[in-house]
């Protein structure tokens, strides 16, 4: 197709880089060669047998008709219940709805939001998807950057600097893709008191994230911590990375009524539903005890640990110790080599993939997934180990 015939709004797309990575990282494996992927995104185990049941069920049952575009009924109240319970959100029935994944659910809110030009912060490193949904819905991604060395913490008066006139969101996410550090309510606290002061500006909260933390550590929704300003805080969370639900495509959308509202009318004309007996499945998730998660915490505990002990015994790389998620973002030693340069080397050399930093808005930075068996986490970072010191000459 020649570029003429696309739209704008479609040229302004960039294209998937991880695809292109786990492209070539396919090719190479078909042709024979031996490859340790750590670029994945998702858990590498089932989703559970609680929900694999609830979803058979409910297909066994002929519940697979056209549902309300806002979600099923029993889905939203369940999630409503939790919202209240567990995340101490002061919320109503009218004020959630489900959609296609997290995803949908940010780019429902962009679209419903949005004008032209408005600005939105953006923390880097940042979930990659962000920006590109930003721009779809016409709005400017203003980047704020933070670093390893300051454990990726938000500068407060950076972060002031960034508000203009046209500043209509900053995202947040907590635990977060790709470091895995987590906001501390300290630091909710404080943006919040930003947000207060200005009364244009909204916070979209990712939490997708929020149960797979290391031992020891909490999750604060900031939506519990400033309820004053509940209208203008949007909670978006999913079945993907808690309940290994990632082709279920279940997710929600949580706030002000009105924007509920809007959001579900845009839904309605353009995806519909979600699917009816993959809700199913999520209110089984919803009903599971601490248990599960304290038993999956304790997997990814040990993984965590050893790629963060494999990655102390590499010379010359700084990275800040991730404590929820399942990722880890070491810095490169230098920035002799462009993080994609880096990624298509290691697959090349050493048939590593990981994810190059660009795509999260740190070219000097690259992404490692501990989703992965301990022994492909080992086998992993042997060979970064042998990537980095070959390519800067340690
Ligand atoms: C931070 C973050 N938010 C949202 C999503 C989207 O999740 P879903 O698969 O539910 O659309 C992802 C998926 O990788 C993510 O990492």
């Amino acid at each position: 197709m020649s570029e003429e015939i696309l739209s704008r709004r479609a040229l302004s797309i960039e294209p998937s880089l991880t695809l292109q990575i786990s492209a070539k990282a396919k090719e190479l494996e078909a042709k024979g060669r031996d490859i340790c992927n750590l670029s994945a995104g998702e858990p590498d185990f089932e989703a559970p047998n609680e929900v694999l049941k609830a979803t058979s069920d409910a297909l066994s049952k002929g519940f697979t008709k056209y549902g309300p575009a806002s979600g099923d009924i029993d889905l939203r109240k369940s999630i409503t219940k939790k919202l209240q319970e567990k995340n101490n959100i002061d919320i109503g029935l009218d004020n959630v709805m489900i959609t296609n994944g997290a995803k949908q659910a940010i780019y429902n809110l962009f679209q419903v939001l949005l004008n032209e030009g408005d600005e939105v912060i953006i923390p880097a490193p940042y979930w990659l998807s962000y920006p590109q949904i930003v721009k779809l819905a016409g709005g400017k991604p203003i980047v704020l950057k933070s670093h390893p060395e300051t454990s990726f913490k938000i500068d407060i008066q950076e972060l002031c600097s960034k508000i203009s006139p046209r500043t209509k969101f900053i995202i947040l996410n907590t635990p977060n893709n790709p470091t895995g550090k987590i906001l501390e309510k300290k630091e909710l606290i404080e943006i919040a008191d930003i947000v207060r002061q200005n009364k244009n500006i909204n916070i979209l909260s990712d939490e997708i994230y929020e149960c797979i933390l290391e031992k020891g550590f909490r999750h604060y929704s900031l939506a519990s911590i400033a309820s004053d300003i509940k209208n203008r805080i949007f909670t978006i969370n999913g079945f993907a990375k808690g309940w290994a639900m990632t082709g279920w495509r279940v997710g929600y959308l949580a706030g002000r009524e009105d924007v509920i509202k809007a959001s579900s009318s845009l839904q309605s004309q353009s995806t519909s539903n979600v699917c009816s007996f993959a809700q199913k499945g999520a209110i089984a998730a919803l009903q599971m005890g601490p248990e599960y998660f304290e038993k999956i915490n304790e997997i990814y505990d040990k993984r965590r640990n050893l790629l963060v002990n494999g990655l102390n015994k590499i010379k010359n790389i700084s990275f800040s110790n991730p404590n929820g998620a399942f990722y880890a973002f070491p810095k490169l030693p230098n920035n002799s080599i462009s993080s994609i340069d880096f990624c298509k080397k290691a697959i090349d050399d050493f048939g590593l993939v990981v994810v190059p930093g660009i795509v999260f808005g740190d070219d000097q930075c690259i992404r490692i997934s501990c989703a992965a068996s301990h022994q492909k986490i080992i086998d992993g970072i042997e060979r970064l180990q042998k990537s980095i010191y070959k390519y800067y000459q340690l």
